[in-house]
């Protein structure tokens, strides 16, 4: 069984976004099988891909929630900021040998969940609508 166990509660219905949540979630299992050889946190170029590929996929979200004036746009761009700032403190935890790797890999799980079920499937409710 997958670390990150993908289910149809996820879906926000928008296929596009739906599709890049998959791959966000494969992306962390990826993490997850390397560190689990190697023991110990992901190479900077791995984290990296995942942050270039959580980046562009927010811009999906930002650019679909100002083509519609969401009203919630201001709060849910917060959120995106504030994954971020997070992984670069894991990140610079996992450098110093303060925080372990696991831990890195426990947000990220728990922050794509907790994102998706919560301001994603708001805001998916409310592209339906237009999309
Ligand atoms: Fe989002």
């Amino acid at each position: 069984m997958p670390y990150f166990q993908w289910n149809d509660s996820l879906l926000t219905g928008i296929k596009t976004i739906d599709e890049q949540h998959r791959q966000l979630v494969e992306m962390v299992n990826n993490l997850h099988d390397t560190m689990e050889q190697s023991g110990q946190c992901p190479t900077p170029e791995l984290v990296g891909r995942l942050k270039t590929y959580a980046e562009e996929h927010f811009h999906v979200e930002e650019g679909y929630m100002q083509a519609f004036a969401y009203p919630e746009y201001a709060a849910h761009l917060h959120e995106h900021e504030g994954f971020y700032a997070a992984v670069k403190s894991c990140e610079k935890g996992c450098a110093d040998g303060s925080t372990h790797p696991a831990e890195l890999l426990e947000f990220l799980k728990s922050w794509l969940t907790n994102h998706i079920l919560d301001v994603d499937m708001k805001m998916g409710r409310f592209l339906e609508d237009y999309l």
